[in-house]
């Protein structure tokens, strides 16, 4: 039997993830939104790109949740993103709102289900979604650190004209600005990056993979990316539904490990049917630390200012 993937949110991330699951015919799909016709809509036109692909799997278009019941996997892509006239503290409290109350119907129809976060600001929101679920730690990722990697690691390849294959490398962190690319680690086809590109160089790539979200809304003008958020999405959810225990750099609650307790932050961890089964604890340079336990203040100060 196939996994049932639920997305809620039939917007771009969403709508492009549910399209991405879809074409790989390893889950059956529910979208849902509060917008009338637009899920039915969306999973109507993907539906129908069944025989072109010859995928046989199904997807249904909804503004309810009754047809989401007993989900494997839920993706939250819900939320609003930043207008004109609107203070962050607006978009904080909303989206927090939105996020609690998916997750409310989520737990009344999928009580078991592995809730994959990406609303922004996406730590915070894993957080919420947390403590409205009541679920145990294992079964509440954030999606962020798969996005931040690839863009981090889609740099250097270019850079150095390798295939990304070989481009080894973590960003954890944060979802944000202090996000804390791994440069000890990293390598390309097992040489470390410090030998193959200058520290000014190396710099300039770090403050790309931070201001990555930047960059493309900065492209668009509307909006923000959807299409390598949308493949980050699918790639945990892979993990999952093929059980493949995949060391992925995900948002997890940590409770101790690298000296952070009671947060959602971007580290590595092992994926597998059970959601997370364990926190890699890597070794890292006495500054990546640091800049670790930076970048969790952050997140720490964002979910004492939805709190308040
Ligand atoms: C990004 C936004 C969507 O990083 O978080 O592109």
């Amino acid at each position: 039997m196939k996994s049932k993937v639920t997305v809620v949110g039939a917007g771009n991330v969403g709508a492009t993830a549910a399209q991405q699951l879809f074409s790989q015919g390893n889950a059956d799909l529910i979208l849902v939104d509060v917008v009338e016709g637009l899920p039915q809509g969306k999973a109507l036109d993907i539906l129908e790109s069944g025989p072109a692909l010859d995928i046989d799997s199904s997807i249904v278009g909804t503004n309810t949740y009754e047809e989401t019941q007993n989900s494997d996997i839920v993706v939250i892509t819900s939320g609003i993103a930043r207008k004109p006239g609107m203070s962050r503290d607006d978009l904080l409290t909303t989206n927090r709102n939105i996020v609690a109350s998916v997750v409310k119907s989520i737990v009344e129809f999928s009580p078991n289900s592995i809730l994959i976060i990406v609303t922004n600001p996406l730590d915070a929101m894993a957080q919420q979604a947390f403590i409205t679920s009541e679920f145990p730690k294992n079964r509440v990722i954030g999606m962020a650190g798969i996005l931040d990697t690839s863009r981090f690691r889609s740099f250097i390849a270019s850079e150095l004209k390798v295939s990304v294959d070989s481009v080894r490398g973590y960003v954890l962190g944060g979802h944000g600005d202090t996000m804390v690319p791994l440069i000890g680690t990293t390598t390309i086809g097992g040489i470390p990056i410090t030998d193959l590109l200058s520290k000014e160089r190396i710099e300039q790539i770090i403050t790309r993979t931070q201001n990555g979200g930047l960059e493309i809304v900065e492209l668009l003008k509307t909006g923000s990316a959807y299409y390598a958020p949308a493949a980050s999405i699918v790639r945990m959810v892979n993990a999952i539904i093929l059980d493949k225990n995949e060391i992925l750099p995900c948002t997890a609650y940590l409770e101790g490990e690298y000296d952070i307790d009671g947060l959602f932050v971007g580290v590595p961890v092992k994926l597998g049917k059970n959601g997370i089964t364990e926190i890699i604890e890597m070794k890292l340079t006495q500054q990546e630390h640091s800049e670790l336990k930076k970048s969790s203040e952050a997140v720490r100060t964002l979910i004492e200012q939805i709190n308040s």
